[in-house]
This record gives structure tokens, C-alpha cells and sequence, in this order.
């Protein structure tokens, strides 16, 4: 491969093949100009040369790169960090279309609960465009729990609440293996489930403190609401209709509003069911803070493990991992870190990015690294993300 000096790339540079970080890991397709905010991101991150089989695209300059193979990584631990850099500028890469579909589907859902709430008619199609997006996200962006972990959520917490809910319902059917026609429905389900809220008088469903016994009992209602809505007002099959019904059903009986159990629950309800507490657990509500990724985890199993379908809770816990890509922790020497990759085999220590050295400054240039490889520094606590 030629490497390619990062000082001598020019932003509008085209090659005929493209540029690579390393040699699995493509940063700029072919022919496809490279953007000021490419040059920036691979300076601040410390790159010095991208490597390409292709040639410069001769509309710019004749001789606008190097060939040099000197400084590329040749020992194994630069080269692994070389790659956790990479990784990190893929992840950034990731981050504006996830936070467009997120926004796009909070946008779909918030138009959606406030025709019912106001018994308008409404069209389902965007609903199924948006179950179309997060499957397409699933499938196609590797870096989706981070993306998850450090979303900003912003307005009504319900709207964000579902979206996450099936954003989690998903990565749990994509490690069933679930065909795509099952995820989405399994995207349309979980997007719905919630839906008989809309039914609820907003003083209860927004209600910002405790709510009273009585309270409770019409809340307790929006499963059957729902049902009642998807499967007779939009006449949608049966069975995308038991996510609604079934999700405050619990594994061992105690649930609501039928009290079934075991495999008489539907299967997407005992998946949806673990995503959707995953996601109340780490959204914000009036009476408590967002709890870590970590804390939830804990929660759901140590106090709840009868709630669950062990299987599924047991798949998406060891995805989600102790320290989920893109949670932040403390280190032994005090430094905090972000999580960027996880190391299967070694899950209480994966790959971070440094942000803040032992004093609490912001590092400059952040630095990168593989906990499995390092013997002397070691993860203290989970924290809440600083920025
Ligand atoms: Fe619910």
C-alpha cells in the first residue's frame, strides 16, 4: 500500500481507491473528496499517514503525496493503539446520522401520541419508515451502543423513552439472529407500545411526583389501551398488538394487566420488556436522576432477576457488557475515561479513550488504552459522562 503523508493531503483530494487508517479499516471512500474536518479529526488524533492502493485523482495536483513506510506502526501494542484511534474516529463518523435518526423517530412518535391523545386520524406509514431507520441502524452501525450511551436526550421523556426501548428491543433481535422482516416488527411493536399512554389523562401520565393507588390503576390501563388501539382502530395484526398488551407483564406472573407468565407471554413482549426497563432506568424522570448504564444493570439484575426472561436478559446484559461502550469510568490513578471498545474476553477491562488525566484536566490530544494489556491501571467506579 502507499502511505500517504497526512500533511500533504489537501482538503478536495480524491483517490481512485480508498484511504485507510490501517489495513482493515477504510476512512474515506474512493473518489470522494477529503474534507477539512478529515484532516482535523485524523490531526487531532494524532495520525501522521493514511495508507491507499489507489492513485490521487489528477484534477488537483501531480505529486500531492509521499511514499514512506517508515513510521507506520510495526510492534503490536502501537499498532492496537493505532486501531483504538481508529476505532474512535469511526465512532465519530457514526454519531450525526444516529442522532438524526433519533431525532427524526422523536419527531414520528411525538406527532403520533398527540393525534391519538386528541382522537385525530393518523397515518402509520412513518412509523413504519422509522422502524425501517432503526433496523437499518442495527444492522449497519457498529458503534450503536455508543451512540445510545451518549445521547443527550432532550423533550418529553416517553417519545425518548420508546425510541431507546427499540433501539435495545432490536440489539437484543439482532443477537436472536432475527430476519430482517422480524425486526421490524419487532421495531414497529416496541415504537407502539407505549401507545395507550396517549389514552391517559396527561395529569396522571405527566404527573412529576408519586403517584396515588388510584392513580397507579389507570395508568395501569394503557397495555389494554393500546391493544384496543393498534389492533381495532389500525387494525394491525394481532400479534403487532402483544407488545402493547403484554410489555408490564413479568416473567414470573407479578405483572400487569393479565398476570400471564413464562412462554405465555409473546416473545418480542419478554425482549421488548428488558429494553424498555433498561431504557427507564437510564433516562431522567421528574422524581430521579438518570441512573449509570452500570447502576441499571445492576438493578435489573440483582433485584429483578424473576422479571426476566433469563435468556434474553442474560444476551443483552453480556452485549451491553459492565462497562457498555461509550460509559465513562475513573481509573486507578483518578484519570477518567470513555469507554470506545470492549474486550470479550477480558469484560472488566476494555479499551478506553482518556479524557481527563489524574488531575481532572482535559486532556489535549486524548490518549488511548487497552486495558487487557495493562497491568498496573485498573477501572474504580463508573461515572456519569462529564461533558
Ligand atoms: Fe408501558
Amino acid at each position: 500500500m502507499k502511505v500517504i503523508k497526512i500533511s500533504d493531503l489537501k482538503v478536495g483530494n480524491k483517490f481512485t481507491k480508498p484511504l485507510y487508517l490501517d489495513k482493515d479499516s477504510i476512512f474515506i471512500n474512493a473518489n470522494t473528496p477529503v474534507s477539512e474536518a478529515d484532516i482535523t479529526r485524523l490531526n487531532k488524533f494524532g495520525f501522521k499517514e493514511v495508507l491507499t492502493l489507489g492513485d490521487l485523482v489528477q484534477e488537483t495536483a501531480t505529486s500531492d503525496f509521499v511514499l514512506d513506510t517508515d513510521s507506520f506502526p510495526t510492534n503490536d501494542h502501537d499498532f492496537k493503539i493505532l486501531q483504538l484511534k481508529n476505532t474512535y474516529l469511526q465512532i465519530e463518523k457514526n454519531v450525526p446520522a444516529f442522532e438524526l435518526v433519533f431525532k427524526d423517530s422523536f419527531v414520528v412518535m411525538q406527532a403520533l401520541f398527540r393525534k391519538i391523545s386528541e382522537d385525530k386520524a393518523f397515518d402509520i406509514n412513518p412509523v413504519r419508515d422509522t422502524a425501517d431507520k432503526l433496523v437499518d441502524q442495527v444492522k449497519t452501525n457498529p458503534h450503536l451502543c455508543y451512540c445510545l450511551i451518549n445521547h443527550k436526550p432532550s423533550g418529553y421523556y416517553l417519545y425518548n423513552q420508546v425510541v431507546y426501548a427499540s433501539f435495545f428491543a432490536l440489539t437484543i433481535g439482532a443477537l436472536l439472529e432475527y430476519s430482517r422482516p422480524k425486526m421490524i416488527e419487532l421495531a414497529i411493536s416496541g415504537l407502539l407500545a407505549d401507545i395507550g399512554m396517549a389514552k391517559i389523562p396527561s395529569v396522571i401520565s405527566e404527573k412529576n411526583s408519586t403517584l396515588t393507588d388510584d392513580e397507579f390503576k389507570v395508568i395501569k390501563k394503557h397495555p389494554l389501551f393500546g391493544y384496543q388501539i393498534l389492533t381495532k382502530v389500525l387494525k394491525l395484526k394481532n400479534t403487532l398488538g402483544l407488545v402493547a398488551l403484554q410489555h408490564h407483564e413479568n416473567f414470573d406472573g407479578s405483572g400487569y394487566p393479565q398476570r400471564i407468565q413464562k412462554k405465555e407471554i409473546d416473545e418480542f413482549a419478554r425482549v421488548f420488556t428488558i429494553a424498555d426497563n433498561f431504557a427507564a432506568h437510564i433516562l431522567d424522570r421528574p422524581w430521579r436522576k438518570a441512573l449509570l448504564p452500570y447502576e441499571a444493570m445492576k438493578n435489573m439484575i440483582s433485584l429483578n432477576t424473576n422479571k426476566y426472561d433469563l435468556g434474553f436478559i442474560r444476551l443483552f446484559l453480556n452485549k451491553i457488557a459492565m462497562y457498555p461502550i461509550g460509559s465513562w469510568v475513573e481509573l486507578s490513578d483518578s484519570s477518567k475515561a470513555v469507554v470506545i471498545d470492549s474486550n470479550p474476553n477480558k469484560p472488566l477491562r476494555p479499551s478506553l479513550m482518556v479524557v481527563r488525566n489524574s488531575n481532572g484536566i482535559k486532556t489535549k490530544d486524548p490518549t488511548f488504552v487497552n486495558l487487557s494489556e495493562e497491568d498496573k491501571i485498573y477501572i474504580t467506579k463508573a461515572i456519569p459522562s462529564d461533558d
